[in-house]
Parts: structure tokens; sequence; C-alpha cells
């Protein structure tokens, strides 16, 4: 890995670890973001790319890019370029489906790349790991690739436009598809055993399936995998995810300049932590830990109020006079991924700071934004037949 620096897993001591399989801080404030992103060696996303953003496109800049919550990426600038000069790119993103319904948190980067799409007006690949999760995890080649169709609904039901959206689900796609396992190939060739282990901290009891995977999370970066959609036209990436799938793509950028390929660019968002606290992000595995899409009203009341981590104080009297901390408090976090009022959400951390408003009207308001945005959700989630999956997932052009 000549170019970029290699991840160590193995990092300081005090150091915040974050790999694709787990995030773990050390401060109840969460991930130190800046950190990550000088030892990761990404640029952070600053005023200056904000602005650029809503010159170039005209649009108002995404909530979660005013906020911060999409903080860091890779030659973004490539892609604001060619979109100022009228010249294609395509978006690539995916997810390892590992539970039969995916959480809030898996909605950060989907919701970003749908905004993406509206506003560049591009194709979209979304691949669904089934295979990894298999390797990775318990799971059965069956049992993972019918995961991987029912979270295909989750993520079209944020609304993708199903003329410039592929959706594919490894076990059954690459078979289909020699192009795509001709670039995997060529992908291992540039890559040694000493570097994934670099990377990605395999070691000698790992599968051997583990080593190659990140092989086949690379291979959609790269237009020419796709010829029933590009033909074999070369078109540069831009691939938006949490900053825990970035390992992936150093590897991939790494190989592109090898095979003289263009390097994706990347879009990094921040995690949407667990209700426990901002140390962990939100995670399928651990049910308690999550807002799943699929659960009820009463559900989401009850975990918030019962599991969300809060930044009050430990008597109301103490609360009133010295305040409550945002900087921890899960509640006041997921307000600022899911309320869009800018107004209202600084109205809010001033109260709950100053100890006018109690921790239990924080997880009210908390409730009162979560639990209409997952209703909404749900009401789309339920129009997604078999049939609409099924277009999603055929091999054809797009539109674009
Ligand atoms: P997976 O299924 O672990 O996660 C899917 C996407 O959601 C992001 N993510 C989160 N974002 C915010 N807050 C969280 N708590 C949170 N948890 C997960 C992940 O970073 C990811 O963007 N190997 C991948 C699947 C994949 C992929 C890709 C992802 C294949 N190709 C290209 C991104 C880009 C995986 O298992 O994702």
């Amino acid at each position: 890995m000549a170019e970029e620096p290699v991840n160590k897993p193995t990092a300081n001591e005090d150091d915040d670890f974050v790999d694709p399989w787990t995030v773990s801080g050390k401060s109840e404030t969460g991930i130190d973001y800046d950190k990550l992103i000088k030892r990761f060696g990404s640029q952070k996303i600053d005023d200056e790319i904000i602005q650029r953003f809503e010159k170039v496109t005209g649009k108002k800049a995404h909530h979660f890019l005013r906020r911060g919550i999409f903080f860091s990426h890779r030659d973004i600038h490539n892609i604001l370029n060619l979109y100022e000069a009228g010249k294609k790119f395509y978006l690539y993103t995916g997810r390892g489906p590992s539970s039969e319904s995916m959480h809030i948190g898996h909605m950060v980067p989907f919701i970003f790349t749908k905004w993406l799409q509206d506003v560049f007006d591009v194709p979209l690949l979304i691949q669904l790991t089934d295979d990894e999760k298999v390797l990775w995890r318990d799971l059965k080649i069956d049992d993972a690739r019918k995961m991987a169709f029912d979270n295909a609904k989750d993520i079209i039901a944020v609304g993708f436009d199903v003329e410039k959206t592929f959706i594919f689900n490894n076990l059954d796609f690459i078979g289909k598809c020699p192009a795509f396992y001709q670039n995997m190939v060529r992908i291992q060739k540039c890559v040694t055993y000493n570097q994934v282990k670099g990377i990605f901290g395999f070691g000698d009891s790992d599968v051997i399936g583990k080593i190659t995977f990140p092989s086949i999370e690379a291979a959609p970066a790269f237009s020419t995998s796709f010829p029933f959609i590009f033909e074999n036209k070369v078109l540069p990436c831009l691939v938006p995810c949490a900053i825990d799938q970035d390992p992936y793509f150093r590897m991939t950028r790494d190989v592109a300049a090898r095979l003289k390929l263009p390097k994706p660019s990347l879009i990094h968002s921040t995690f949407l932590p667990a209700l426990q606290g901002a140390q962990h992000k939100m995670s399928a595995s651990d049910a308690n830990t999550s807002i799943f899409l699929n659960d009820s009203a009463k559900h989401i009341k009850t975990k918030i109020n019962k599991y969300a981590f809060s930044g009050g104080r430990t008597t109301v009297e103490e609360h009133r006079l010295k305040g409550g901390n945002t900087d921890v408090d899960i509640s006041y976090k997921y307000l600022t991924f899911f309320l869009e009022d800018d107004d209202r959400l600084a109205e809010i951390k001033k109260e709950y700071e100053s100890g006018v408003m109690l921790t239990g009207e924080l997880k009210r308001e908390a409730i009162d934004v979560i639990t209409p945005w997952i209703q909404e959700y749900q009401k789309r989630r339920a129009t997604v037949t078999d049939e609409v999956v099924e277009q999603f997932f055929k091999l054809r052009p797009l539109k674009f």
C-alpha cells in the first residue's frame, strides 16, 4: 500500500477502535472523529466544501452536511468538478444484511445517498454483501440471501428511483456477470496477504473467504464491472458510507492506481450512536442498542425512555441549576440526525443546557420526531412488493 496510510487496527491503546466490524470509543462523547481523519488519512469536510456543494448544485446543503454528520471525504472535489463540467459519474453504496430489519443508523448513508441521487441525477449501485455475512457470521447461504431480499425492501423504501438504481446481492449476482468476476480477479492480483492483514487485521485462523472478500466490495467501484449498465465506459465513482467502511476503499483506491482506473471518491458519515451511549454505533447484532425500522410506536417510546443514555443530572434540582449535557445525551444526538428544523434544534439545545428542559422532556422530543419519521417510512415500506424488488434487481441499462 504505497500511497495511502495503512489502517492499524491495533492503534494506540487509548485510541478509538474503528474497523468494518467493530466500533468502540473511549469517551462518553463518542468517537473522536478529527483524530480518525488523521489516522485514516482522509480530509475533513469544512465550510468551504459545503459552500462549494451549494454553489455547484444550486441546492441548500443537506442537514447531514451542515451539521457535520457527513464529516470526511476523499477527493470529493473531483466529483464536484465533474458535475460542474457536465460530466458523468455514478454512486455506489451497500449493506451487509445481518438482520431481518435494518435500524435507523443504517438509514444514514442511504438517506444521504438518495439526496445525492436527487441532486446530481446520477445512477446508483447498491451491493448487498450476503456473502460477507455468511463468511463472518453463523449464517447459512439461503438465510443470508433471504435477508438480502428483505433488506432490499428496507432500502427501496428510502425512495430510490428504479430507473436509476440497480440493487444486487452478491450470492445471486456475481455468477451472472463475468465482467464483475474478472475485475475481482484483477483486484485480487494487486493485493498481497500482508497488505490485507495490515488493513483488516486478518489472522492465521481466518477462513480464506474473508481474505478475498475485500476484492468483492471493491469491484463495484469500477464501472467496467457492470457492462450491462455502463457498456465498457470508464466512469468515476462516489461512495457514500459511514467511516467504518473506509478500509475497503483505501485498498480500492490503491488498486485503482495500479489498474489505471479512476480512484473512487468517498464521503464518510459519523455513526448514529447506540441507545446506551456514543461509545458504540447502533448495531443490529445487539437488539437493545437499536431502534429498528419495523419497531412500533410503543417500542420506540419504551426503548428511548428506558435505554437512551441521558446527559441530565441526577436530581431535578441539580439539573435546573446546572443544566444537561448535549455532548453525551443520546436523545439529543438522535435529534441532530432526524430533526431537520435548525431553529428548533438550537432552541432545544439551549433549553436543555440551561436546565429549562428536563431529560424526560428531551426524550419526548426525540420520540415525537423519530416516531412519525418511522411511521411515514413504514407506509412506504408496505408498498414495496416482491415485484418491486425484482425490478430493482433486474440486469438492465439505467437512465442517465
Ligand atoms: P453494514 O450493513 O454494516 O452497514 C450499511 C451501511 O450503514 C453504515 N452504518 C452506519 N451508519 C451510521 N450509523 C450507524 N450506526 C451505522 N451502522 C452502519 C455502514 O457504514 C454502511 O455504509 N460491508 C458493508 C456493505 C457494503 C458497503 C459497500 C457499504 C458493500 N459495499 C459500499 C458502503 C459502501 C456492510 O456490511 O455494511
